[in-house]
């Protein structure tokens, strides 16, 4: 099977060679990303792709991660602060408009969804924005194997450096995690000849049939 195939031969590389990515490959993993399944749909995060050396250097001061400023491209994955009242009611009125629906056609699910929202904190609001972010991060990774891409998710980094850099404040977001996209260097990256190491099947996973 080649997805698995092209699993096994993923891995998170720790150098990479100074070839950069096609952008038919860039866009087909940020194709993959937007398809990636959401809570409740509603998309909590947006990505940023910087491909600029000396921005990428900024991004990756005080971390120990040089691929940040290696790779060929990097994702930042950032999720809104908060989920609005006005983002719900924009992205139902969108939903409504692709479906070819009435306008309010939707309005039960966005009455649950306002209910639902203003019952959590702001604290618990930007965390399940995050995790949906990770959901893309995992999509963005079977993408770039499938793609032969090299990557690297990454959460060593300053995230208030990298919101600083990119003014994710501003724009009612934070980074939550990040990818580093490119091609290993096989001279310079020890983990590239080294063994996959994962659980056997069976003590990860349980049946219940
Ligand atoms: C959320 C997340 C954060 C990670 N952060 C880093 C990191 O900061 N630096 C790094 O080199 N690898 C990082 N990794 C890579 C993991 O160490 C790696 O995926 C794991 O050891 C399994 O190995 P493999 O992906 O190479 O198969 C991260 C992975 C994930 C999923």
């Amino acid at each position: 099977m080649n997805l698995i195939e092209n699993l096994k031969w993923r891995y998170a590389a720790k150098a990479y060679s100074n070839v950069k990515l096609a952008e038919e490959k860039v866009d087909q993993i940020l194709e993959a990303i937007n398809l990636s399944a959401s809570s409740c749909g509603l998309q909590s995060y947006r990505v940023f792709v910087v491909s600029n050396p000396e921005i990428q250097k900024k991004l990756g001061a005080d971390s120990y991660n040089r691929q940040i400023e290696s790779c060929s491209h990097l994702l930042v994955f950032a999720a809104l602060n908060n989920m609005s009242s006005s983002y719900i009611d924009n992205y139902m009125a969108m939903t409504e408009k692709q479906r070819g629906l009435d306008a309010g056609a939707l309005s039960g699910f966005r009455n649950g969804l306002h209910a639902y929202f203003n019952a959590i904190n702001s604290e618990q609001k930007a965390l399940w924005a995050a995790k949906q972010a990770y959901i893309a991060l995992g999509t963005a990774l079977i993408a770039a194997a499938e793609l032969k891409v090299d990557a690297t998710p990454i959460e060593g980094f300053n995230a208030s450096i990298i919101d600083e850099v990119l003014g994710l404040k501003e724009k009612g977001l934070h980074s939550t995690v990040i990818l580093a996209l490119g091609y290993r260097d096989l001279e310079k990256d020890y983990m590239a000849t080294m063994k996959k190491v994962r659980l056997p099947i069976d003590e990860m996973v349980t049946k219940v049939y």
